[in-house]
């Protein structure tokens, strides 16, 4: 999608991120102008139902009233002193509540940050140079990372195993690709592991594929992180690694444990943390678990600890049969792929098992063309054909049926054409 001319403005394309590129719907483009539980709001009055959800940075829905009072507060006692504050520690304390052993935490701003610190901790507990993520995963954009992005030439590498500086990849659900691996590299200090491989449309782990990779990088003696900014909070109110059955060295959280301010965290055992600890790594930045970030997520945490995460994911569920059968009465097969908070529709008769069989399913026209028309309808969905579906705990069943109505719609336009 290029970048909408949006003339007259002082930002490239009216935005400061390219994630938030929509294209103009009947000459329109989208501005916001307010955002609450699953709603959107934009600067022509109309409301939207809202499946993109901050890209995930929310999972309780736009300003929940709580986080926002405990902003409000935190910011009337003063934003930003600069010195240590209690709120810090009780946030780190609600973040760690279901982590286990990965006890320690540190605040950053941004999902990035916090795998670079990340990547900078397995370098040094190791003392070697070589980092390991998903080929087709994301992992933040700063340079190191930026590379085997969903899409990008090095993702579906046919040769040698692409390597840019420290970086290398490997492929998701690939038992073989893991051996290959490790028996090329004694190098290696860390894997980058996403749960669900989120940004490649939710591609879901194989269990056996999971543990081999852990194991296998611990026989290594690689330091193994989950980078959960994304797949955080999504499963229960801790590390989503844990709850299917395997525990990293050190976690990335980000998106969802603030409910939109800028806030993410690592998270580690002890172990994992004495290069923090002992001051042999740097940990700098000047607005790290400041208190307007650390109060949006003590509330957070506090929210979710009470939460139903059965009727989340009984309405994420409910959401996917109702797409997929609103193609299917009209002869398209459609399937969704990931969990139910949060999957990525396919416009084919099998959800992607790996990285090559996602590329083969990919649609881009017809992603487009349906998160336009579902736009006139007021559903709100990413326009990429990589783009994911967030359900939030403000998602009502009265949404979802809004939801179906407007996909039943749109096939029948699609159909009748
Ligand atoms: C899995 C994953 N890791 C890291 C990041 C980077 O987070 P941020 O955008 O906060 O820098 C993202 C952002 O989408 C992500 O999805």
């Amino acid at each position: 999608m290029t970048m909408p001319s949006f003339e007259g403005f002082v930002l490239p394309g009216g935005i400061s991120s390219n994630g938030r590129l929509l294209p103009d719907v009947d000459g329109l483009p989208f501005k916001v102008a307010s955002s609450a539980g699953a709603s959107i709001i934009d600067e022509q009055g109309r409301s939207y139902v809202d499946y993109a959800m901050a890209m995930g940075a929310t999972i309780l829905g736009h300003a929940h009233p709580e986080v926002v009072d405990a902003i409000c507060l935190a910011a009337h006692r003063g934003p930003m002193p600069g010195f240590a504050h209690s709120g810090e520690e009780e946030a780190a304390e609600a973040l760690t509540a279901y982590t286990g052993p990965l006890r320690r935490a540190t605040f950053v701003n941004t999902g990035s940050e916090a795998v670079h610190l990340a990547c900078r901790i397995a370098r040094k507990l190791t003392g070697r140079p070589m980092m390991v993520k998903i080929g087709g995963g994301f992992d933040g954009w700063y340079d190191e990372v930026l590379f085997g992005l969903s899409g990008s030439l090095e993702a579906a590498w046919g040769g040698a195993r692409p390597v840019r500086g420290k970086m290398t990849l490997v492929r998701y659900n690939d038992l073989g690709d893991v051996d290959s691996l490790f028996a090329e590299r004694d190098d290696i200090a860390g894997v980058i592991i996403e749960p669900l491989l989120a940004n490649a449309g939710c591609i879901e782990a194989d269990p056996v594929f999971m543990q081999y990779l852990v194991a296998k990088a611990r026989q290594a003696g690689a330091i193994i992180i989950a980078d959960e900014v994304l797949a955080g909070l999504r499963l229960h109110p801790g590390l989503s690694s844990q709850r299917l059955g395997w525990s990293p060295d050190l976690a990335t959280m980000g998106k969802a444990i603030g409910s939109g301010v800028p806030v993410a965290a690592l998270l580690g055992t002890d172990e994992a943390f004495a290069p923090i600890i002992k001051g042999e790594v740097t940990r700098a930045g000047t607005y790290n678990g400041n208190p307007l970030v650390c109060a949006a997520v003590t509330a957070t945490m506090k929210l979710l600890a009470s939460s139903d995460y059965d009727r989340l994911h009984a309405i994420g569920s409910r959401l996917r049969r109702t797409i997929e059968e609103a193609f299917g009465e009209k002869g398209i097969q459609v399937r969704t792929s990931g969990w139910d908070s949060v999957f990525s529709v396919w416009y084919a008769d099998h959800r992607p098992h790996d990285y090559a069989q996602a590329m083969r399913c990919l649609n881009p026209e017809k992603t487009h063309r349906i998160h336009t028309e579902l736009r006139r309808q007021g559903i709100l969905t990413m326009p990429s054909p990589w783009g994911r579906m967030f359900v939030s705990f403000a998602h009502r069943d009265q949404d979802i049926s809004v939801t179906k109505n407007a996909f039943c719609y749109v096939v029948r336009q699609l159909t009748d054409e």
